[in-house]
């Protein structure tokens, strides 16, 4: 069977890493704004994650990953150089359109700035005027700054201590933007679902359009199981197949936020039962008993 070897990682905080996977099929094919479904390991849960870079000359994609639950410390753990990923699909999601656009704002959040950056280099390519809005809580928090500051004609950071650049959240860099360019065709927002609500109502008036990555829980991720529903403009979408992008002014944030809140409960128990068997293997290794089995949160998840 394939396995995905990572052959580069960086970690970037104490939370948050880079892993560049080869997958030469996969880099050949991947497009902005889309995404794999990763398997760490034959029992492990399937989890969506951006293609945040590809590099089809080396056959490799990369992944930028918060460490917030499970699975992702459990990767942050256990995905070392030279080890490998069991399943990596897709790519997945409709590609985003990258239109005729002359000047783009790209507005990454924290993590976000690596799934838009893809989108930011797009743009550039195209020949388009890209300004880049990135937003921290602090300076040691930042990373990718040279390399989403290369494809942007303008870098705009905030940080909500002040500690590099405009003190605040990225909406105050929104402003700033808005303020100094009369003429942006579009802006393109990736990170929380909080911070993509804000930056929509601040862009709102403006009549800009303004598109968001949607991150709902997904399982499938081919539209068959309903679990990554959202509500654009009134109707049901499934993010996996419809999106991940979609217009910002129109996405129903309240809800979104409320359904990725269904499962905190479970979400809990599963880290709080992995950390408790990190403690246990340091003990003498037996195979693990039916109690001591990770629950699958796709069983949860499973109908929506
Ligand atoms: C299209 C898409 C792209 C994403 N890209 C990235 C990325 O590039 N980097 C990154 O760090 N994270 C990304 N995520 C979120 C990532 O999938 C979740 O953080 C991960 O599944 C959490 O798993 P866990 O077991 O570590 O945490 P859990 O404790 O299971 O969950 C922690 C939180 O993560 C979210 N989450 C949990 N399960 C899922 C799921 N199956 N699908 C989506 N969200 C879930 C929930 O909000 C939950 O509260 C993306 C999500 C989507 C839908
Ligand atoms: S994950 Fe989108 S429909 Fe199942």
């Amino acid at each position: 069977m394939q396995k995905f070897e990572i052959v580069a990682r960086e970690d970037f905080s104490d939370v948050t890493y880079l892993l560049e996977v080869l997958h030469p099929a996969m880099a050949k094919a991947a497009q902005p704004g889309q995404f794999v479904i990763v398997m760490s390991h034959p029992e492990g849960e399937r989890i969506p994650l951006t293609i945040a870079d590809y590099d089809r000359a080396k056959g490799t994609i990369t992944l930028v990953i918060q460490a917030v639950g499970k699975t992702t410390r459990e990767m942050q753990r256990d995905c070392v150089l030279g080890s490998s990923l069991y399943g990596v699909t897709g790519p997945m999601g409709i590609p985003s359109h990258i239109g005729e656009a002359k000047k783009v704002v790209c507005v990454g959040g924290g993590l976000g700035v690596a799934p838009v950056f893809p989108q930011a280099r797009a743009y550039k390519e195209s020949g388009a005027y890209v300004i880049g809005i990135v937003g921290f809580r602090s300076k040691e928090l930042m990373f990718w700054q040279d390399k989403f500051g290369a494809v942007c004609d303008q870098l705009i950071v905030c940080t909500d201590d002040g500690s590099a650049g405009i003190k605040g959240m990225v909406t105050a860099g929104i402003k700033k933007a808005l303020r100094e360019h009369d003429d942006i065709d579009e802006f393109v927002v990736i990170g929380p679902p909080v911070m993509m609500k804000g930056c929509a109502e601040a862009t709102r008036a403006h009549k800009i359009k303004t598109m968001v990555s949607l991150n709902p829980l997904m399982v499938d991720g081919t539209g068959m199981c309903g679990g990554c529903r959202v509500k654009i403009g009134g109707e049901v979408k499934f993010a996996c197949v419809d999106g991940p992008d979609f217009d910002g002014h129109l996405v129903d944030f309240d809800d979104l936020m409320t359904r990725l809140r269904r499962f905190t409960e479970q979400e809990k128990n599963a880290a709080q039962r992995w950390s408790e068997s990190c403690r246990m293997a340091t003990a003498p290794a037996r195979p693990r008993t039916e109690e001591e089995v990770l629950p699958d949160p796709f069983d949860e998840v499973q109908g929506g």
